[in-house]
């Protein structure tokens, strides 16, 4: 039987890059097309040099199953890209988001809850502009992958790689309360396991792919943390009034906590199941987060973050003056 073929529009990041893993794992045949600034996965069969906004002349002329994108920018350069593909493709997904979903989304809710309008706005217009543009070329033969919060090795925002390094160092740290609030989010390699399932099965249109609600808690993650690292961290539980009132931002200075509230039900309060139901996994948080950890050591502790995305991370003066006023 011939090889499955698949084009990876970038590949060289984090998502793209598990993709791209995931797929030559499974005996796929993968193309990349990037501007070649970055590492290659091992066992690429061809890297396609070009520019998203400009030249694409490198993939106009070749044939592929399945094309997976990552583009985060303009909806216009998705839609660009599905017209030069169209015909030469079998099924065009796309790694769209959560964010499509006006804000905050409601808890329990699905692909049907009610969207924000497309167009080249915020972060979250765009990726649904990149969704519309690309469902007017492929219609049913788009799949919509509206991942939640992304976790796994090669993360480049930051925000796991920041724990575990904190964690590492030990001491006192500031545990954001409550222990058992719930976690929601999905490992990169679950995430390309799925997507390529998915494409294989010919599944189209939008999916919520994320784990489900409580598939963790602040509390076990943290544990995982401490347990991965070895380091000797003694937690320090706040309530979320007190970090509130000492003027720390939650999800970007804590990474992943949101007091309770809409915005915690509405990001890690997902109903994922039409995913879940297509078959869905979604590994432990404890390999989550050891894999990361043994990945961020490979490459001196120091994760790769994308210079069009905040830093992340609590400042050790600000945690420092938080904990004197804990017992
Ligand atoms: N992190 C999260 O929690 C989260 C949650 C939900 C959704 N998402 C979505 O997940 C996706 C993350 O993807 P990723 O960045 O990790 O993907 P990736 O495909 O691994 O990396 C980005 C790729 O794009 C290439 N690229 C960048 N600019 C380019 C250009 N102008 N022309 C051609 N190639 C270009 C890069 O290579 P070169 O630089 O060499 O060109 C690189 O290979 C985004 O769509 C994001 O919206 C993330």
């Amino acid at each position: 039987m011939a090889k499955r073929t698949m084009l990876m529009l970038g590949g060289t990041g984090f998502v793209g890059r598990a993709m791209a893993e995931e797929a030559i794992a499974r005996g796929w045949e993968v193309t990349l097309f990037n501007r070649g600034k970055r590492a290659v996965p091992e066992g690429v069969a061809r890297v396609v040099a070009g520019e998203r906004e400009g030249d694409l002349a490198g993939i106009t002329g070749g044939e592929w199953d399945v094309v997976v994108d990552t583009w985060s920018g303009a909806p216009g350069v998705v839609g660009r890209s599905a017209e030069a593909l169209k015909g030469r493709v079998g099924r065009y997904a796309y790694v769209s988001s959560r964010s499509v979903y006006a804000y905050p989304p409601p808890e329990g809710g699905t692909e049907e809850a009610p969207l924000v309008e497309g167009g080249d706005g915020d972060y979250a217009q765009v990726k649904r502009g990149a969704e519309m543009a690309l469902e007017e070329v492929f219609g049913d033969a788009a799949l919509l992958l509206r991942a939640g919060l992304i976790l796994g090795p090669y993360e480049d925002i930051g925000r796991l790689p920041w724990w575990l390094n904190r964690v590492a160092r030990g001491g006192r740290v500031l545990a954001p309360g409550p222990r058992d609030l719930p976690l929601q989010y999905v490992d990169v390699r679950d995430l390309a396991a799925w997507t390529l399932d998915a494409l294989a099965a010919g599944l189209g249109g939008p999916y919520d792919v994320v784990s489900e609600p409580g598939h963790t808690t602040t509390g076990s993650f943290l544990a995982a943390c401490a347990a991965a690292t070895g380091g000797a961290a003694e937690f320090v539980w706040a309530d979320p009034d007190a970090i509130l009132a000492a003027g720390i931002q939650p999800w970007t200075d804590l990474p992943l906590w949101l007091p309770p509230g809409p915005e915690h039900a509405g990001m890690h309060g997902a109903n994922p199941a039409k995913a879940l139901r297509a078959g869905l996994r979604c590994r432990d948080v404890t390999a989550t987060v050891a894999d990361t950890w043994s990945w961020l050591q490979s490459i001196g502790g120091k994760a790769p973050h994308r210079p069009d995305r905040p830093p992340v991370g609590l400042p050790p003066q600000t945690e420092a003056r938080l904990l004197l006023t804990l017992p």
